[in-house]
């Protein structure tokens, strides 16, 4: 029984057939027929006339004879492998050895029959067809799955790309407009300290000016986490400034090491590094509960290593893959478009490492989009 073609009985299937014994053709037709195969079918016996076939016409499968005059069936294979035709490609052909046909499948030739089993030629070119339809799925399958991969990096990195430049801008308008606002009514407030008549009057100036300071902490805090102006003093004054001020607000024990203060590496990726360490640090005293962070900041061969270590409860798999969590995912892609990759080690009781490393060297090839601000 012979099964049923996967392009159904109403379309005709056309075979190049690559022999070069006009007898064995027709015998090939004969047991075409006889299964009441639709079928039109072009013979060529040099490897001239195969390429010309294939540029001319539309083929559905390739018959091949082994030993043709001067060369061989696996000639004709490699010309469609060069060509743009993927096409499905039995062998049919006299003894030509086991070892032979097993390297010729292994090299992707679909099938392979022997003249002697023309009895069952049908039935392989329906099988050769059908595997062959079903590794043409998966091929688009799969490169469809890449090229979508490709466009959400894409899009992650202009949306990073959006966000670091809308930070900036926010920054800078808090700096010019607020900043510039604050610093003058310091100086009113100076001289009204200075010249107030009432010791109530310079209580009221007194009182006004903390308040003041306290607003100007709280703007020139706002814009570094905007905006860290601090990453212009290098990556590790930065991760220090960030360590600092993470250990006074959280009370939580906090220490940094490096094996290379001045280390340099390009905007983008002390950016990355810098947000990276920020979220780790966010991440930590929302959920850690931890009575100790340890941050490692390294530079060797050529790769720059990010450790952020805490001793508290751990993340469990339902926490890390929690679809409206976007933090540790955004450090993902981060890492990725910086040319590194992050690494989460962790253990519920037992602290959370987040790793970020991003080799210099691939990083700094990076585009330039990604050297944002
Ligand atoms: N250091 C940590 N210790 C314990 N749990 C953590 C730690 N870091 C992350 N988690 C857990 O992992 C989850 C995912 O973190 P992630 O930063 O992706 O999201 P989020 O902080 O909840 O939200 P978002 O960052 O989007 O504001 C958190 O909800 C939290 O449960
Ligand atoms: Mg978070």
């Amino acid at each position: 029984m012979v099964p049923p073609l996967p392009q159904g009985p109403q379309r005709s299937l056309h075979i190049l057939h690559l022999e070069d014994s006009e007898l064995d053709h027709q015998l090939v037709c004969r047991a075409l027929r006889k299964d009441k195969l639709a079928f039109q079918i072009t013979r060529v016996d040099s490897l001239l006339d195969f390429s010309q076939q294939l540029a001319e016409q539309a083929f559905d499968l390739i018959l091949a004879d082994y030993r043709l005059p001067g060369f061989t069936a696996l000639d004709a294979w490699s010309l469609l492998q060069a060509s743009q035709a993927r096409l499905p490609f039995v062998l049919l052909s006299g003894a030509i050895g086991e070892p032979a046909a097993v390297a010729a499948i292994q090299m992707g030739i679909s099938d392979y029959l022997s003249k002697d089993d023309l009895q069952n030629l049908s039935r392989v070119i329906a099988s050769a067809l059908e595997v062959f339809k079903a590794k043409t799925a998966e091929a688009r399958a799969v490169s469809e799955l890449a090229s979508s991969e490709r466009r959400l990096a894409h899009f992650a990195q202009h949306l990073q790309t959006a966000i670091e430049n809308e930070r900036a801008s926010i920054a800078r308008e808090i700096h010019d407009d607020i900043g510039g606002s604050l610093a003058a009514v310091r100086l009113d407030l100076a001289w009204i300290a200075r010249h107030g008549q009432s010791t109530e009057m310079k209580e009221h100036a007194a009182t006004a000016n903390d308040m003041l300071q306290h607003a100007i902490g709280a703007s020139q805090r706002i814009m570094m986490n905007l905006r860290p102006a601090i990453l212009d003093q290098g990556l590790y004054p930065a991760i220090q400034w960030l360590a600092e001020s993470f250990q006074r607000r959280s009370g939580v024990k906090t220490s940094l090491v490096t094996n290379h203060p001045g280390m340099q590496c390009g905007k983008a990726i002390q950016l990355t590094t810098y947000r990276t360490a920020q979220e780790a640090l966010t991440n930590i005293s929302k959920y850690a509960q931890c009575s100790e962070v340890k941050i490692d900041l390294s530079d060797a061969e050529g790769v720059l290593t990010l450790e952020i270590s805490d001793n508290g409860a751990g993340i469990t798999a339902e926490a890390l893959n929690n679809p409206t969590a976007f933090g540790i995912r955004g450090l993902k892609e981060r890492a990725k478009v910086a040319g590194g990759w992050l690494d989460i080690s962790t253990r519920p009781g037992h602290g959370t490492t987040v790793i970020l490393t991003i080799p210099l060297d691939e990083a700094s090839t990076t585009p330039t989009e990604a050297d944002f601000l």
